[in-house]
Order: C-alpha cells, then structure tokens, then sequence
C-alpha cells in the first residue's frame, strides 16, 4: 500500500524512491529513529518522543531539521493526509547523502522522513493472555539510550526469539536483565514494581516513563535498578512496554510460566491506567497544547 511520505520538507508517496545509495543511514546506519502511535488521527505522547529523536541526534551531532512545533505541525500534516484513523508514524533522520567514507564532511545536510503505517495493535484477549520471551545475550552497542537504526543485534535477537516460538527476546548482559529488544521490561516482586535504570543499557521508553509516573500516582513502589537474570526464576509478575504493544503481561520466560499463569494485578491496574491515559491524549485538545504535562513525575 503507497502511503504519503514526508521527504525533506516535500510531501511525496512511499511508492518513489527517494534515498541515495550513499545516504549515510543507508550504508553506515548512521541515523536516530522514532515510532510514535496516533489513534483517532491525533499523534500520541508526541513531544516525548521529539525530544527523546532530539538527545539523541545531538549525542551523535545530527542537525535536527525540526524544533518542537515544526515537528508537530509535520506529523499533523502526515496524518490530516493518511487514509486511516489509527496507526505508526516512523521518522528517521540521518546524517544526510555524500559519497561513501568513515570521515564525514562537517556540516551535512541531514535527511529526513516520516510516513505512516497501519498497524495492528494487540486486542483485549492477547492483552489478557500476554506473551512468550526468552532470554538472549545482549550483543548491541554501548550507547543503548540512542534510538539508532543501527537494530542488528535486536533483529538477530528477535529472531531467536521467533524460532523459539516467542514474541520478545529479553536482552541480558552482565548477569543483568536490560530490556526487550523492542520494548521495555517490567518485574512485580513483592508489590515493587522494578525497571532498569535509565542509563547506556537501556532505550528511555516513552511508555516505560508514563507507566512508571502512573505507578507512583497509585501508589504503587517503582524501584529503579537492574534485575539479575537470577531473579527471573521467581516473580510475582511481568511485563513489557512499548508505542506498539501498550503495557503487555509476560505469560513465560524460557518455558517457565509466571506469577500464577493468570496476568498478574499491578499489571492489569497498569494496563488500564495506561490505555486510559493514551486515550484521553488522543481525545479533541490539540497535541502542542497536551504532551509533556499529562502525569507529572513526583520523586
Ligand atoms: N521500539 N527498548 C527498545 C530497544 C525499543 O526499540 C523500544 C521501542 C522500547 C520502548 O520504547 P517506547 O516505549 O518509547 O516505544 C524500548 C519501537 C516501538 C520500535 O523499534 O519499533
């Protein structure tokens, strides 16, 4: 399906080819991504993830061709001219075009684009039943808080994943759990709630920070520190976050089934904190107006 695609300032189609050979993304993966979820034709949590792309580019000195209501205004454009009311929006920007060599001439014109997908979201029964991981070394980068396209090391993870007939590879490096290869991981020990810490280990999730700000909003303990693998042999519950996935249940790691087989309490309460949560973000007041102020973080 063709698909409008913003290119450089220009509105187009997915259907034209218009990436160099010698895009830097394209050759060196020498770019930062986002994906963000729009419903009822209203992007959602928007200027997380524009600041997120926006560390991001200045950790590797990319240009970033939007500020905030250049980008807003983009993605409102996008998604005024997309068939559908609910989906992703990927954007990708990299350093630029020029002919292929490690050295990067200074002052690059960086390329980017946006485009929107259908996507087919988990439904109530897979978002009661949760999914199958398994656990797979950590072989990515050292800068894990980059959102770079650089995904080789969570492709080749994920199909591991895949073949082993699970829908998440849970990354652990050190003796340490870090997170999904596409989303973050949640353990319930005891009532705590437990996350990575935010550092190189781990991708800031947009979800991960709204359903931690939900949890200390209910009360509920979020403590923040890596989970030994170790651990993963006895948990209350689990779960992952991500754009794509909501807050999901973990039903098994490894074979082994969770908690009591049943999705677990503070997960189901999260679920439907956060579900709420995205659905008032895309209800009628515009999103320059919204994103940043909906759960104010109090530790
Ligand atoms: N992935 N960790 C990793 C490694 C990820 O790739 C993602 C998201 C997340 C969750 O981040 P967020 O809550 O901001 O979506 C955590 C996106 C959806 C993807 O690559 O498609």
């Amino acid at each position: 399906m063709n698909d409008t695609l913003y290119f450089n300032g220009r509105w187009t189609n997915t259907s034209e080819r218009v990436l160099g050979v010698e895009d830097r993304g394209f050759q060196f993966g020498d770019a930062v991504y986002e994906v963000f979820k729009f419903a009822r034709k209203r992007p959602i949590f928007i200027l997380d993830h524009f600041r997120r792309m926006q560390r991001g580019l200045e950790a590797i000195e990319i240009r970033n061709p939007w500020n905030e209501s250049s980008f807003v205004r983009m993605a409102e454009e996008l998604l005024e001219q997309t068939a559908f009311e609910e989906g992703i929006v990927y954007v990708q920007v990299s350093r630029g075009e020029s002919e292929r060599a490690h050295f990067y001439p200074d002052d690059m014109k960086p390329t980017a684009i946006a485009y929107s997908r259908k996507f087919r979201f988990p439904d109530a029964a897979k978002k009661e039943r949760g999914i199958r991981l398994v656990t797979a070394p950590d072989q990515r980068w050292k800068q894990c808080q980059v959102k770079s396209v650089n995904l080789l090391a969570n492709v080749i993870a994920k199909k591991r994943a895949q073949r082993a007939a699970a829908e998440e590879a849970l990354l652990v490096g050190d003796g340490l759990v870090r997170e999904g290869a596409s989303s973050s991981f949640f353990v319930v020990i005891n009532e705590r709630v437990i996350t990575h810490p935010l550092d190189e280990h781990i991708l800031p999730g947009v979800v991960r920070d709204r359903v931690i700000g939900l949890a200390l909003a209910s009360k509920i303990r979020v403590d923040e520190r890596p989970i030994r693998e170790t651990e993963l042999l006895d948990l209350d519950e689990a779960f992952i976050t991500s754009t794509t996935m909501g807050v999901m249940p973990v039903a098994e790691i490894d074979g082994r089934v969770i908690g009591n087989s049943q999705r677990g309490e503070i997960t189901t309460r999260l679920q439907g904190l956060f579900d709420d949560l995205e659905r008032s973000e895309s209800s009628e007041r515009p999103a320059t107006l919204r994103s940043g102020d909906s759960v104010q973080r109090s530790r």
